[in-house]
């Protein structure tokens, strides 16, 4: 079975807690806070403050990925704010090994992220040092987005790496995720879903978590 990651990016800001709570009850085990600066990516979400205020109020494991330019010099705030996973994106930054590091010196584990048009190669690298690697299935930046199959590949290839190596880093998928396209993810070696609009664009939040955690029983 999976483990569903809901994205709060499609939350009702406004009744923020209620909707966290609502996803903490169905037995959602992650809440996928992303962080967009308007330059990586052309919208802007939240900062380290948000994730501050959150933290108190949920026991969920906080998963943080970090669409922002140049990320080295505002990792610590999020390391205080009381992230459990910090994410960053390969290619927003020259020095993604020096950025992983910072991340798991601050006791926080760490996780590299690859966009649709980048390769495995391109992390192949840093796997040994992560602890989660997040396989972006549409291109980073917005909500409701229509999943993009042929990332499943890269899922693929990452669990190969990882059986060969003896690696236990967990996979995450992110984008156009629903009860159809998460079958294919879970199959080729995900083991985390994160899921915004399916999730909270729902009557009941909590049978969207369930149905995906049937599909992938
Ligand atoms: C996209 C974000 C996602 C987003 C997913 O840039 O990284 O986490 O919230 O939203 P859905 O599940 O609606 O595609
Ligand atoms: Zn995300």
């Amino acid at each position: 079975m999976i483990k569903v990651a809901p994205s709060i990016l499609s939350a009702d800001y406004v009744n923020l807690q209620k909707d966290i709570e609502k996803v903490e009850k169905a037995g959602a085990p992650y809440l996928h806070i992303d962080v967009m600066d308007g330059t990586f990516v052309p919208s802007i979400s939240y900062g380290p403050g948000f994730v501050k205020a959150i933290r108190p109020i949920t026991n969920m494991v906080l998963d943080v990925h970090l669409m922002v330019e140049s990320p080295e010099h505002i990792l610590p705030m999020f390391i205080d704010a009381g992230a459990d996973i910090i994410g960053v994106q390969v290619e927003a930054t020259q020095h993604i090994h020096r950025a992983l590091q910072i991340i798991k010196n601050g006791g926080v584990k760490a996780e590299v992220v690859i966009n649709p048009g980048t390769p495995v190669a391109m992390i192949e690298p840093v796997l040994h040092m992560v602890d989660q690697v997040l396989v972006m299935t549409v291109n980073p930046g917005f909500g409701g987005q229509k999943f993009l199959p042929e990332t499943v590949d890269k899922i693929a290839q990452l669990n190969a790496i990882k059986e060969e190596k003896g690696y236990n880093f967990d996979i995450e998928v992110d984008g156009g995720v629903n009860d159809k396209t998460v079958v294919d993810c879970y199959k080729a070696g995900a083991t985390v879903a994160v899921a915004g609009s399916y999730v909270f664009n729902a009557e009941d939040p909590s049978e969207r978590i369930k149905a995906l955690e049937d599909a992938t029983k």
